[in-house]
């Protein structure tokens, strides 16, 4: 059995598209949810969902072993960022060197790094008049967005598309993919 943890701080679609593309599975078990923000939607989904939730702070996130403590307790194979708006500790990386990914809601290397997340991104993919943008799956390392990068997908832009436009189109690309690409990455391991 390979199991998956996700961290999210918002929403939380893509968290629930993940564990409902994962639920009929037998070999793969979304086993934790983690997240930093007690007002995040993610927590009711989880709810629903019937996943555990984590909740920690940033003192525990960024101070203390206890993270990747847990991770390693609960034997997590792959750990799944999904809106997750904290830069992870290097601490955190050592112990899940390329066993942890993220999604980014545009074409890296473009439209990234600090205060690059969510509508900022689609905001200023509008603003820089772009025609394209996308999604891009990546592994992380210790910088917002720079680690290497496992698959991208685009999705076109018209000139009247506002950043809500452009945000739905790219979270119809996050659904239809991350759940996959994570299906692979565990598959070859
Ligand atoms: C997603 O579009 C994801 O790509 C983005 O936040 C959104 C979360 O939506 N992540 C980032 O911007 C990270 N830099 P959700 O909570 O509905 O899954």
């Amino acid at each position: 059995m390979k199991r998956i943890a996700i961290f999210a701080s918002g929403s939380g679609t893509n968290a629930e598209n993940i564990c409902e593309y994962f639920a009929d599975r037998n070999d793969v078990d979304v086993s934790l949810i983690f997240t930093n923000n007690p007002m995040a939607g993610v927590i009711k989904r989880a709810l629903k969902l019937q996943i555990p939730v984590v909740f920690f702070d940033k003192k525990t996130f960024y101070h203390t072993g206890k993270i990747p403590q847990i991770l390693q307790n609960e034997g997590i194979d792959l750990v799944v960022l999904a809106g997750f708006m904290m830069l992870v500790p290097p601490m955190l990386v050592e112990v899940f060197p390329t066993k942890m990914i993220n999604i980014h809601p545009a074409l890296l290397p473009k439209y990234g790094g600090k205060g690059m997340y969510g509508h900022f991104v689609h905001e200023a993919v509008v603003n820089a008049r772009e025609t394209q943008s996308g999604i891009t799956i990546h592994y992380v390392n210790e910088h917002y967005d720079e680690g290497d990068i496992i698959f991208q997908a685009t999705c076109n832009i018209n000139p009247a598309d506002t950043p809500e436009d452009v945000a739905r189109k790219v979270h119809r690309l996050e659904y239809e993919h991350y759940p996959r690409v994570i299906d692979e990455i565990l598959m070859r391991r």
